[in-house]
């Protein structure tokens, strides 16, 4: 392999800007956009583009490409699957590897009870559907979701998702009967103890028999990487059984591996009545899933779930070639390596700039926080200029928070410990560069 970052032209190139151009003429402009380059290929762990520049990706397309986006066991499966035929429609004629996908997901999501699993494309309806089932198991209307918690675009779950701009300026009016409940983030002096409580007053105040279901995500994504303090999750749990409310746990960004477990709720010892996979789950394909206690699932009746292209035939041969690899004893431990080396690049910024607040997370869903060391008022120019200075050396980063003050690593979970290492010590230069020129100025 070439040494990575490998930068031909000034980012983004020649080729990139007039596709950009063109992209700009022709496609809507609601969709944002963190570094305009054209893909024209990918390996393990790095994104070519047009102009032949090659960077590290510590994105992963948002968690999805956890086996890297040019994964040659999840090309074979699909290839082969292609071979055959691309949809039947599983309302129509059913396959295989939809029974496959499910047979799985019942036997590796948290919970030792009997399970069942639904098929959907994208992470938001996952939640839609998980929303749905939970409403004809108890018969209740309302949701009930954490503050800086992120579910989705679909207009339910905008009305689930905290944060403000840009996902829900101007696109209201939302679904009723979504009520929000304090967070337990412990940068921001977020106790279990005391966020349980206001959530339990939420619940009793809304009547005892209101709500239908929690939904929480174990570590919040586009919030922030949230970890939530400790308890937090096993109270929710003990809070969702103590009113007979079904418990969504929302692994769409945390599952699958991303966190050093299979799930991530699995750190706190807890199921979910339902968990919620997508994302990593179609090795790049779009398929999602809501796996849970069988009674919960089959409370839904029969054509009341669905859609046409849900657990498509594609989609469910990249997702039982992902199982496949999740499966190598290897990877697991990896992950957890993944972590150790981003902590051991990042901590030592905890006592040399003050402006880095936390760096937090679990796995290869790790985050550093942006903030002023007295007020700890959020830093988002900072994560901004940091991670513009990555994306110009060549390294792919995200930003993320509800104030956007949070750069996120979601590197792939079998990116080499090598193009680890020097993307690592790009953003750890970059940080302190751009912390530098702050003093200087
Ligand atoms: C925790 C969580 N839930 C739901 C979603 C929505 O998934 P999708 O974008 O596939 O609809 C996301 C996407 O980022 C997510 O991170």
């Amino acid at each position: 392999m070439t040494t990575v970052p490998h930068l031909r032209t000034e980012i983004p190139g020649p080729r990139s800007r007039a596709l950009h151009a063109q992209r700009l003429a022709a496609v809507a402009s609601g969709f944002g956009i963190t570094l305009p380059v054209f893909v024209a290929s990918a390996g393990t762990s790095t994104l070519e583009d047009v102009d032949g520049n090659t960077f590290i990706d510590l994105a992963s397309g948002i968690a999805v490409t956890s086996v890297g986006a040019a994964n040659p066991v999840v090309r074979e499966h699909v290839a082969a699957q292609l071979d055959l035929f691309t949809h039947t429609c599983f309302m129509v004629t059913e396959y295989e590897g939809f029974v496959r996908v499910a047979e799985w997901l019942n036997a590796h999501t948290p919970g030792d009870f009997e399970k069942r699993t639904a098929l959907f494309s994208t992470g938001a309806e996952a939640v839609e559907n998980a929303v749905k089932i939970a409403r004809a198991h108890t018969g209740r209307p309302g949701v009930l979701v954490i503050d800086e918690g992120y579910h989705g675009r679909s207009l339910l779950t905008l009305a689930m998702t905290a944060k403000e701009h840009p996902y829900k300026t101007s696109f209201g009016p939302f679904p009723h009967d979504v009520v929000r409940g304090p967070n337990a983030n412990p940068l921001r002096g977020g106790a279990a103890e005391a966020a349980l409580a206001e959530l339990e007053q939420l619940v009793v105040t809304h009547g005892a028999d209101h709500f239908a279901a929690l939904v929480v995500e174990p570590i919040q994504g586009e919030g922030g990487f949230v970890v939530p303090a400790p308890g937090f999750l096993v109270g929710l749990r003990e809070l969702a059984d103590r009113y007979g409310i079904v418990l969504v746990i929302d692994e769409i960004q945390s599952g699958l591996g991303r966190t050093g477990r299979l799930f991530a709720s699995e750190y706190e010892g807890i199921a979910g009545d339902l968990t919620l996979t997508a994302k990593a789950l179609g090795g790049g394909l779009p398929l999602s899933a809501v796996t849970g206690r069988a009674e919960i699932m089959d409370a839904a009746h029969a054509g009341g779930l669905g859609g046409t292209y849900a657990g498509n035939p594609l989609a469910c041969a990249a997702a039982l070639a992902v199982f496949e690899i999740l499966e190598d004893p290897a990877l697991l431990p990896r992950v957890q390596r993944i972590e150790r080396a981003i902590r051991d690049h990042l901590e030592p910024l905890l006592d040399e700039i003050g402006a880095v607040a936390e760096v937090r997370g679990r796995g290869a869903m790790m985050a550093v926080e942006f903030a002023d060391p007295v007020t700890l008022a959020p830093r988002a120019d900072l994560a901004q200029q940091i991670s513009a200075a990555c994306h110009a050396a060549g390294v792919l980063t995200l930003t993320c928070g509800t104030y956007g003050n949070v750069i996120r690593l979601l590197p792939p979970l079998v990116i080499e410990e090598a193009v680890l290492e020097t993307g690592l010590r790009i953003l750890a230069t970059s940080i302190r560069s751009i912390a530098a020129e702050e003093a200087a100025a």
